[in-house]
């Protein structure tokens, strides 16, 4: 890798037990199981990165002052490592959260990682705690971040950041698995404004959907979704996932980059739709409209879709007292089509056209 930070690596003298890790795979959720290694890296004004080392995941010593503590300078990302069918382990794009990486830290005020470092990281990772990588269905979910860790109380981007990677083997992310979800369109609170985080993955903006989340879990749905701050009109994203609508007419409809998060799974959907011949449109479509659609029988399908959700389809719709199905309710074609193209290729199964697999 051609960065000028070196690795210092120790491996955990307290591994666990291949028969207990056996147990812990055997019955994986989400992010609930952890790997026994993580990467850490430290960045200072002055120096620069520095300080790699790969140890035993291990709880941080963080100066109460720690301005993450205060002012919330912090952002992730999320992505996921797959055992392939013919036994390789792969990334799917990771370039892409690296760069995403860089976006989140320059619109945060933190400083930007080399993409060859944020690579180097996570793959190293990935090497070393290789046999938590789960086989059949799961995946090793990977989770970059950073924090400011300068013990300062003052208002300003701060001069010492952690960055590091962890890794979680992981199932599905929602209980049903692939079964439609019922999701709460919130009129009470808005997930990001025009200027503000909304394209920055920033742990910021999840504390800011936990209240309307929670809100959607008291009305009986899954996950709750966001209309856009201004007009309290356009659909925007689900609490941790990008939305597609499947038209009558065969067109997908996607909201525009802007506000929302610019999903990699996104992006890589709209590339496999327009692949076998879909046309899709990324605009902006108001919930009125989707609401005219359902009853009117135009729309056929709504699809949720991230790193950890995969593809989860969309059945039913809460807002206010009013409530209203897609289609049957069951899962489309389209959103099935969709999936196992896109699973397809992250497991190997399916030939990678463009190139996103990234072999370790
Ligand atoms: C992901 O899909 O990777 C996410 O980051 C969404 C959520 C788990 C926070």
């Amino acid at each position: 890798m051609d960065h000028k930070v070196d690795f210092q690596v120790f491996p955990s003298e307290n591994m666990v037990p291949a028969p207990d890790r056996a147990r812990l795979l055997d019955n994986l959720g989400f992010g609930k199981v952890f790997t026994d290694h993580m990467v850490a890296v430290s960045w200072e004004a002055g120096k620069g990165w520095h300080e790699a080392h790969v140890r035993e995941r291990r709880p941080f010593q963080l100066d109460p002052a720690s301005a993450v503590l205060h002012y919330a300078q912090e952002i992730f990302e999320g992505m996921k490592a797959y055992r392939t069918e013919q036994g390789s382990i792969v990334l799917f794009r990771p370039e892409e959260n690296a760069r995403r990486f860089q976006n989140s830290a320059a619109r945060l005020a933190m400083p930007i990682m080399p993409e060859e470092l944020f690579l180097d990281a996570v793959e190293r990772l990935v090497r070393i705690d290789r046999e938590w990588l789960p086989a059949g269905e799961g995946s090793l979910y990977l989770r970059p971040f950073m924090f400011a860790d300068e013990a300062f109380l003052g208002v300003r981007p701060a001069n010492r950041y952690t960055f590091c990677v962890i890794a979680s083997p992981v199932g599905a992310y929602f209980k049903g698995g692939a079964k439609p979800i019922t999701v709460w369109v919130t009129d009470k609170y808005s997930r990001a404004a025009p200027g503000g985080t909304g394209a920055a993955k920033c742990g910021g903006n999840y504390a800011a959907s936990l209240i309307a989340q929670a809100e959607a879990i008291e009305k009986g749905c899954d996950q709750v979704v966001f209309l856009d701050a201004a007009e309290h009109r356009w659909v925007e994203e689900l609490g941790g996932m990008n939305i597609f609508f499947v038209m009558e007419s065969g067109t997908l409809v996607t909201p525009p980059l802007g506000t929302i998060l610019p999903g990699i799974t996104r992006a890589s959907l709209i590339a496999l739709a327009r692949d076998a011949g879909m046309n899709v449109e990324e605009k902006p479509y108001s919930f009125e409209q989707w609401r005219d659609d359902a009853a009117a029988g135009r729309l056929k399908e709504v699809f949720a879709c991230g790193t950890a959700a995969v593809v989860a389809p969309i059945g039913h719709v809460h807002h206010g007292d009013n409530r209203f199905s897609i289609g049957s309710g069951e899962v489309g074609p389209v959103t099935r089509q969709l999936r196992e193209a896109l699973v397809g290729i992250q497991k190997g199964s399916r030939p990678d056209p463009h190139g996103w697999l990234h072999v370790i």
